[in-house]
């Protein structure tokens, strides 16, 4: 798919923006602040409803507007949209889907898909473990929309259950019909919970083995397949001993039933919630070691890029090729991997690169080039 035309209004420094696009590549440049990350981050927030740069949207906003709205128009496989967002700190945000409301926003996940790589994304081999987790379950929802439902619903349940442990912690001291009461009452969440969790699980662990040879054919191709250090990706499971060949649903939930069950008295004791996807981790390593703590700067960024290499690839196969959005991605590269990302990526459907310095964006990628200035973007000659 691809966006022919992106329109912003009162999103971050750019007051009115409307620019045309075409298929095939589109470089950016201009200085450092000049609103080239701005630009692709409100291409992201309209595939995912979030930005890839902040948690909360307030800061998405034109400092002193009350209001931002993204506009996109789509043209892909499952003919032309327009996809529109509106942006209102504090309260709800408006989705409109080719000009008619959705009362559900995640309705919108799925119209436009996009597979973003910037400097942020170090994050993904380097950060906590939620990171790793939130990596997953967002390509997961890309690759199947009905999950935003399903994850929606899991964190419901946690944060409910997770309430319930809290003030149940309290009274464990209790005895007779007010403690069979308690029981009765985390008995029904340890059900829902494994009920919400076992699709959720399901999901990522058929995704991890689909995901898996692309990132270890990915890093290759990116570092240069030196012998001993290919890349590997394992899924550690809070209920599980073992990650694989477990992906029946119903299985699951059993599982998580049962390790809830296990660890009852702990969760009382911490009033957290000690076990289900929400705890479990993505294990990354290079050349057998974990990537976390042992890897070099330039083997975690090669990582970083793996996964998101692999989620094109991934997204590719399954349905169309996503918007390929690379943000300052060449400069953290040496020649040899720059060249090579860019043999990897110049027959994407799309692409949108940014890049304070031109001269670092590799020459198979020349396409349409624009100057960004002051929020003000033109056509470079
Ligand atoms: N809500 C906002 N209102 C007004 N200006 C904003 C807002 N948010 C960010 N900016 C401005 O946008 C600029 C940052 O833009 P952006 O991150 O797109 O830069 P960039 O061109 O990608 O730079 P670099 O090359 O350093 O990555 C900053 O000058 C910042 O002050
Ligand atoms: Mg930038």
């Amino acid at each position: 798919m691809h966006i022919t035309r992106l329109g912003l209004t009162d999103f971050r420094s750019y007051a009115e923006l409307s620019l045309e696009l075409g298929a095939g590549v589109t470089t950016f440049s201009g200085p450092n602040g000049e609103g080239k990350t701005n630009l692709v981050e409100a291409v992201g927030y309209l595939a995912t409803l979030g930005s890839h740069r902040v948690a909360t949207d307030t800061p998405l906003v034109r400092q002193g507007a009350e209001r931002a709205v993204l506009r996109a128009a789509v043209t892909g496989a499952n003919g032309s949209a327009l996809v529109e967002v509106e942006l209102n700190p504090g309260r709800a945000n408006r989705v409109r889907l080719n000009r008619a409301p959705l009362p559900r926003p995640r309705d919108i996940l799925g119209t436009l898909r996009t597979v973003l790589f910037a400097p942020e994304d170090l994050v993904l081999v380097k950060g906590d473990p939620g990171e790793r987790r939130r990596f997953l379950d967002d390509l997961l929802v890309a690759t199947a929309p009905r999950y935003a439902g399903l994850r929606a619903d899991y964190e419901r349940v946690l944060k409910q259950r997770t309430a319930l442990l809290k003030s149940a912690g309290g009274k464990t001291h209790l005895r007779g019909p007010a403690r069979e009461s308690v029981t009765a009452t985390l008995d029904a969440w340890d059900a829902q919970l494994a009920r919400a969790g076992a699709p959720l699980l399901a999901g990522r662990m058929r995704l991890l083995a689909a995901l898996r040879p692309h990132v270890e054919a990915a890093y290759e191709a990116v570092s240069g397949g030196r012998p001993g250090e290919a890349a590997g990706m394992n899924y550690r499971s809070s209920a599980l001993n073992n990650d694989g060949g477990f992906e029946d649903v119903a299985a699951l939930e059993v599982a998580l039933l049962k390790a809830l069950d296990g660890v009852r008295a702990s969760e009382l004791d911490r009033g957290v919630c000690l076990v289900g996807p929400h705890r479990d981790e993505l294990e990354l390593s290079v050349g057998g070691l974990p990537a976390r703590g042992y890897a070099s700067h330039g083997e975690s960024w090669s990582l970083a890029l793996a996964l998101r290499l692999a989620s094109f690839t991934l997204l590719r196969e399954n349905h169309e090729d996503p918007v390929l959005i690379l943000d300052d991605v060449f400069a953290e590269l040496d020649a040899g991997r720059r060249d090579r990302l860019a043999g990897l990526v110049a027959d994407a459907e799309q692409v949108l690169i940014t890049a304070a310095v031109p001269a670092d964006v590799p020459d198979v990628l020349v396409g349409a080039r624009f100057e960004v200035h002051a929020g003000v973007i033109s056509r470079a000659s």
